[in-house]
């Protein structure tokens, strides 16, 4: 993995704002890594990489035995208990997955993540005509919207199965001792992974949360983990060439630079939802005190298309962050059209993947002159290895970045506001 960043207004207020950020990290590198700072209890996902290779044969094996019983899998959760799976497996699949007619492996459905009426019943309708498993996955074990999730499917999987083969098709995953859905968990006889204590929702990929769902889906678990053990072992390094350091430096100094917008930014659709994981990360562990950089996304060149232009000439508000692929795990090239009726025989033999690279480069160019910075993190492939390297890398850089701004970026006390507004309009 490569970080590298372009500025076309680089002056001395940022520079200044940047080389201050970077002095500070030692420091406070050691904090998070001392655990002396704010949310201290929340630290668990620093050294998850390394423990829970301890879990994984126990993991692959309860997905062998999904991916023989089951045609599809439920995966029950809002958050952090859902956008690491979706944004991995997303990444990782074929595009075209749910109508792929070799598909080898159990397709994986979401519920819990939307209270939407005609989602939930599209979804029964589906699961009417599949064999499924599910898995229902909340830290808290009380959240509102998979908890519904739950309470329907389960009725459906029971009528399906009847109550005794339904137990066998329902795992849970949750605290270790507290909540409903532990105590669900344990008078059903689920069988049942813990989330660990001191590993919040949207730092838990890398625990059952994601891990499971991810090697139903047929994806190599270990390659993930020990993708984020290597990204781990640079990360880690007290050096101003540190890509998490320079990260949370640059972005911090430009958003005392007043750039308070940064747009993920992608060139393949099936990065979309890393984008979303990577949203959730950011703004709920940074969006707090009147603070942070709103985190925004881009999905090219669909969104040329249409915020494009706002990017070029709006507001001057934002920097973006380009997650580039070099290589492409498939070749499609322009074929040949003797009469060029088109005009596009300067692209005869060229693949798509040469051309979306020139349209990356002619955007970050354009960009940078409409006084949009530029961040490029570039890895070779998207892969197991390379997934499990950014997600342990955006969350190192997640920690460092918000104790640079002075918050607590494992807490997220704004999400109980619309909680307590909508139990009380629902008589709760
Ligand atoms: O990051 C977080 O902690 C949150 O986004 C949670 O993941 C989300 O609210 C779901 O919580 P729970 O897993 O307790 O149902």
């Amino acid at each position: 993995m490569n970080i590298e960043f372009k500025h076309s207004n680089i002056n001395r207020r940022f520079n200044n704002a940047y080389n201050d950020l970077l002095n500070r990290l030692p420091q406070i590198h050691d904090i998070l890594l001392d655990g002396k700072g704010f949310g201290n209890d929340l630290l668990g996902w620093i050294d998850l990489p390394l423990n829970i290779k301890d879990q994984i044969a126990d993991i692959k094996q309860t997905a062998t035995s999904i991916q023989q019983k089951c045609e599809a899998f439920v995966v029950i959760g809002i958050g952090g208990s859902y956008l690491g799976a979706k944004a991995v497996i997303e990444a990782l699949s074929n595009n075209f997955n749910a109508l792929h007619k070799d598909r080898q492996y159990p397709l994986i459905l979401f519920a819990g993540q939307t209270l939407s009426e005609d989602y939930m019943a599209d979804l029964l309708d589906i699961l009417d005509q599949k064999d499924y498993c599910l898995a229902v996955i909340s830290k808290s074990g009380t959240t509102t919207e998979p908890a519904i999730a739950l309470r329907i499917l389960k009725s459906h999987l029971e009528k399906k199965y009847g109550k005794e083969e339904a137990r066998q098709r329902i795992i849970a995953i949750t605290d270790r001792d507290k909540g409903v859905l532990k105590s669900l968990a344990i008078r059903e006889g689920y069988k049942t992974y813990t989330v660990p204590d001191d590993v919040g929702g949207r730092f838990s990929v890398l625990t059952p949360v994601g891990l499971l769902p991810i090697a139903v889906a047929g994806f190599d678990i270990s390659s993930i983990v020990n993708g984020a053990c290597r990204m781990r072992d640079e990360v880690m390094q007290k050096h101003d060439s540190n890509p998490a350091w320079q990260y949370a430096a640059i972005r911090n100094a430009l958003l005392e630079n007043g750039k308070v917008i940064e747009l993920m930014v992608n060139y393949k659709p099936n990065l979309t939802y890393f984008s979303e994981w990577w949203k959730q990360l950011f703004g709920e562990s940074e969006g707090k005190e009147n603070k942070g950089l709103f985190p925004a996304s881009v999905n090219n060149t669909t969104d040329l298309h249409s915020l494009g232009q706002y990017i070029q000439e709006g507001m001057r508000l934002m920097f973006e962050t380009t997650i580039h692929i070099e290589h492409s795990r498939s070749r499609v090239v322009i074929p040949q059209n003797a009469n060029d009726e088109d005009g596009l025989q300067y692209l005869q033999d060229k693949s798509l993947t040469y051309i979306n690279h020139r349209a990356e480069e002619g955007t970050q160019q354009a960009h940078l002159e409409g006084d949009v910075p530029q961040i490029t993190i570039s890895i070779d492939k998207i892969n197991e290895e390379s997934i499990g390297e950014l997600i342990y890398f955006f969350e190192f850089a997640c920690g460092l970045s918000g104790y640079l701004l002075g918050v607590n970026p494992f807490n997220q006390p704004g999400v109980e506001a619309y909680k307590r507004n909508m139990f009380r309009l629902l008589g709760k």
